[in-house]
């Protein structure tokens, strides 16, 4: 039986989650599935998306996924490399030739229900180095594009016999004009999809699924306090009623000033404490951590903690057969290479190769797994949650362990680090801007592939307005940076030596007071709300001979996490930080983190 609903086949291109976004913004349900997936599977589909796809090429290769899905009854709209396969299955040929990157206008040359209520012309976004020059013969041409007066043909390419439509453009991202009318038109026109897709609507489907999943266990869900499992929290006990759901908040001595008797408060008060458990883990994890200073070894460290310290808590109740709930959200899964084709950026600590294991063998609820962060506000808003709690900031699963960074004390690419820093010394000449590359890596995104680089530090006369493009010339320089950052303690650096440190729950503790402060002062001057996040990081370093943790402040915009831009605070909320943050024990300096993402991520692990 088809289901109202599209299903997006994500071969790892970057707009592929948008796509689904975008549906459901339009109130068309949309899910995205694994090109693998089994035929049975995307039978449940009104229609399929082809996603584009960063490494894949239809022209170099036979790429494997499921094609037995052309041989199916179900209209299919092929975008970017989705377009060339579509063209290729049926007879079509595409080969390197003409690129095309940014904005074009695409004439529509032939009527199609795809294109209904557009006008002759439309403005649409590229970017690709593979082209349809030939199709089969039950195709044909209905959009051509022109980029700097050059036309480029088969740009959108229909088969009304198959219900088979190819764009080489993306409609999914905003630049696109019309995209979301082109994605309403194939889903609504083409597919026969009713949109009828609301928060409400799938809230209930959603209690529904839950109930299915669960059968009659009884359910354990880890409950952080944060927006995604206490939303999460909140649906099961709908679905199962309070008797069945236990709730375990675990400290982990890696959360916030104070965290988890605020949490143990919260649920109290949106009466989320039938069956609420408490553990202070705290003395196990730190132990756990001791000695560690690979960031992928802490995140699996903290990850199989957290499990457990769930078993020991489970075996305590002797439940019978239970399940593990998780506040999973979408881009958790996609950074932990949760698509076959995408890259492993982090592993996200519901992730770990246990909980893996768990999931296949069917014995993990995740309710959240298709959404983002801003679609489970909404979810929550739905279900009544007080607005301080959806708003908060998100916090990673793996807290403060991942922006305390760690080091050996020992130095093993100086040579790298001094040559990058020499190149862009030397693209700096006469700018009065000094820059300074730190000797600790930190994780980012480069490509849509995992990178760990070094940062550089800038000090002088910076000119805020025009930071971001100075960032861009440095990554372009040096293919050994990801992340820039602006000095805003007063003195220069003049020499900068690593320190053996891991983690501690003295560092811990200095760590919770700066980030408590930079919150506190974020609150206070208005920026709080403006902006997605600000973790607050330690780097032991000691600068000119003095202190032991370098702060960095990382304050970004972003809409769902996915990439991000930084915020720049003003003036006197930079001045505040550093008035303020400097007068804490052992602080070697102060910067804020002014990289996008990519090249880096939101957090520095
Ligand atoms: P990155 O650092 O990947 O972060 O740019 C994107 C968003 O995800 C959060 N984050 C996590 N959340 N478990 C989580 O629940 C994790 O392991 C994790 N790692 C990063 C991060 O805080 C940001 O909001």
């Amino acid at each position: 039986m088809r289901e109202n609903k599209i299903g997006i086949l994500d071969f790892g291109g970057q707009y592929a989650h948008l796509i689904a976004t975008k549906l459901r913004n339009l109130q068309i349900l949309a899910e995205i599935l694994d090109p693998e997936d089994s035929t049975e599977k995307f039978r449940e589909y009104k229609g399929l998306i082809l996603s584009g796809s960063p490494a894949l090429s239809s022209f170099d290769e036979e790429s494997s996924y499921n094609k037995e899905i052309f041989n199916e009854d179900i209209p299919i709209l092929g975008l970017c490399f989705g377009h060339q396969e579509i063209a290729k299955y049926y007879g079509g040929k595409v080969e390197h030739r003409s690129r095309e990157y940014g904005r074009a206008i695409l004439k529509i040359v032939a009527n199609s229900p795809i294109f209904d209520g557009l006008s002759e012309s439309e403005t649409v976004w590229m970017s690709h180095g593979d082209s349809v020059v030939e199709l089969g013969k039950d195709f044909c041409e209905i959009g051509i594009s022109l980029n700097a007066g050059i036309e480029h043909r088969n740009s959108a390419i229909a088969s009304e016999k198959y219900k088979r439509y190819g764009f080489q453009f993306h409609p999914e991202v905003d630049d696109t004009t019309n995209g979301e009318k082109m994605l309403f038109n194939f889903a609504s026109k083409v597919c026969g999809v009713t949109p009828d897709w609301k928060m409400e609507s799938y809230k209930d489907f959603l209690i529904e699924k839950i109930k299915n999943e669960a059968k009659n266990r009884d359910v354990f869900l880890l409950a952080s306090g944060g927006v995604d499992s206490t939303v999460c929290a909140t649906l099961l006990i709908k679905s199962l009623g309070p008797e069945r759901v236990h709730l375990l908040h675990i400290d982990n001595g890696l959360l916030r000033k104070d965290e988890s008797k605020e949490v143990l408060r919260l649920f109290q008060k949106t009466g989320l404490s039938e069956n609420l458990h408490f553990r202070d883990a705290s003395d196990k994890f730190i132990n756990a951590l001791n000695g560690v200073i690979e960031p992928e070894k802490k995140r699996k460290i903290i990850g199989d903690t957290f499990i457990k310290i769930f078993e020991e808590e489970v075996n305590k109740l002797s439940l019978k057969d239970p399940i593990l709930a998780q506040g999973t959200i979408y881009p958790d899964t996609i950074e932990t290479k949760g698509t076959k084709r995408a890259d492993l950026i982090k592993t996200h600590h519901n992730r770990v190769p246990q909980i893996l294991e768990m999931i296949e063998k069917g014995r993990v609820i995740e309710p959240l797994k298709e959404l983002y962060k801003s679609e489970v506000r909404k979810l929550g808003e739905e279900l009544a949650l007080p607005r301080s709690l959806i708003y908060r900031h998100p916090f990673p699963g793996p807290g403060l362990g991942v922006r305390l960074l760690c080091h050996s004390g020992i130095e093993s690419d100086l040579e790298k680090r001094c040559s990058a820093e020499k190149s862009i010394s030397e693209m700096l000449k006469g700018s009065d801007i000094e820059a300074k590359v730190l000797p600790i890596k930190s994780v980012g995104v480069k490509a849509d592939l995992r990178c760990y680089d070094y940062p550089v530090i800038l000090s002088g006369n910076i000119d805020w307005q025009n930071i971001e493009s100075l960032c861009s010339s440095i990554y372009q320089t040096s293919k050994e940076i990801n992340r820039c950052a602006v000095l805003l303690s007063k003195s220069k650096i003049e020499n900068i030596s690593l320190i053996n440190a891991t983690i501690t729950r003295e560092r811990l503790d200095l760590l919770k007071e700066a980030d408590f402060i930079v919150s506190k002062i974020l609150k206070e001057n208005g920026w709080y709300e403006k902006i997605w996040q600000c973790p607050t990081v330690f780097l032991p370093l000691n600068i000119n001979g003095k202190g032991r943790e370098f702060i960095v402040i990382r304050p970004v915009y972003s809409e769902r996490g996915m990439t991000a831009r930084p915020s720049l605070l003003d003036e006197k909320t930079r001045t505040l930080l550093v008035d303020s943050l400097s007068k804490l024990e052992n602080i070697s300096g102060i910067a804020l983190d002014v990289t996008t993402k990519p090249p880096g991520t939101i957090e520095w692990e």
